[in-house]
């Protein structure tokens, strides 16, 4: 049986597909850069901030899919070390929206047994959000459910820079020897160290880049790519994501079992 998300469920399972999907192979973490808000307003003559409005109606619904499609950690990319590049009025109107939503949602996210954590510099925003931020991680914490990362003010950059300096003052001190250093420790120190990597990475909107997402964890992350707009992105899409994926051949480098037999 899927989860069934306590309240009102997500559309997942009356979207055609989701017979197709896999559910021993269902991603243990998706990753989505929440992109297109602005060209999504933009296209319906409507100021960029209708679109971060309806960008949030989208991440509800696709929070709870992914709940109920047994996906243990979705991460969403909110906000990066770069947005603040954008003007007063949008980056304060976001920050209204992280902390409107933190108020609408707990309760129905604890509900259904969803752990909130945020990733990114969150000493740097403004101290009534980071307090509601560490009340949602408080009460979420123990809650086995699906693991909702959001990351605001998040720079993959920033983040592997923050474990150097952490590690680096470990060796200062003694604590740790620079030849003891390994993957392992670089991963221990990154906002995610406790959580899998991404299996799954999904951009919508059309462009095809990373802009500072999850850098060290995404290795190994597949892909998966589509032309429209965050506010448009439903739990249809999503389905079709993880069926794509389901489809790839993830070699980590070695040789697919076709592949290994050939040389045998
Ligand atoms: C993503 O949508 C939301 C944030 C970066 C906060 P955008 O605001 O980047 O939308 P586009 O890319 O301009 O369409
Ligand atoms: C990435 O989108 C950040 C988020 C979605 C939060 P951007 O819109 O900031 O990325 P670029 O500027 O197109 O690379
Ligand atoms: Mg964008």
């Amino acid at each position: 049986m899927w989860k069934k998300w306590f309240g009102k469920s997500s559309d997942v399972f009356h979207t055609p597909g989701l017979n197709l999907i896999k559910r021993e192979s269902v991603p243990r973490h998706i990753a989505i850069i929440m992109d297109g808000n602005g060209r999504w307003a933009q296209r319906k003559g409507l100021l960029r901030t209708f679109g971060h409005r309806a960008g949030v109606e989208s991440l509800r619904d696709i929070v709870k899919a992914a709940s109920e499609l047994g996906v243990k950690v979705l991460t969403a990319y909110a906000f990066s070390t770069e947005n603040w590049k954008r003007p007063d009025e949008e980056v304060n109107f976001l920050m209204s929206l992280f902390s409107e939503y933190l108020d609408s949602e707990i309760d129905e996210l604890h509900q259904n047994d969803v752990q909130i954590k945020f990733i990114g510099k969150i000493d740097e925003l403004a101290v009534t959000l980071q307090h509601k931020i560490e009340n949602a991680q408080a009460r979420t914490l123990h809650n086995g459910g699906l693991i909702l990362n959001l990351a605001v003010n998040y720079g993959g950059r920033a983040e592997i820079t923050r474990a150097v300096q952490i590690i680096t003052e470990k060796v200062a001190t003694g604590a740790l020897k620079p030849e003891e250093i390994t993957d392992n420790t670089i991963q221990d120190h990154l906002y995610t160290a406790a959580l899998p990597d991404p299996d799954l990475l999904i951009r919508p909107s059309g462009d095809l880049r990373i802009s500072n997402f999850l850098l060290w964890q995404s290795a190994y992350a597949e892909f998966w790519f589509t032309d429209i707009n965050w506010p448009d992105f439903k739990p249809k899409h999503l389905i079709q994501a993880i069926i794509d994926y389901q489809k790839r051949d993830r070699r980590f480098g070695g040789v697919n079992k076709d592949g290994a037999h050939r040389f045998k």
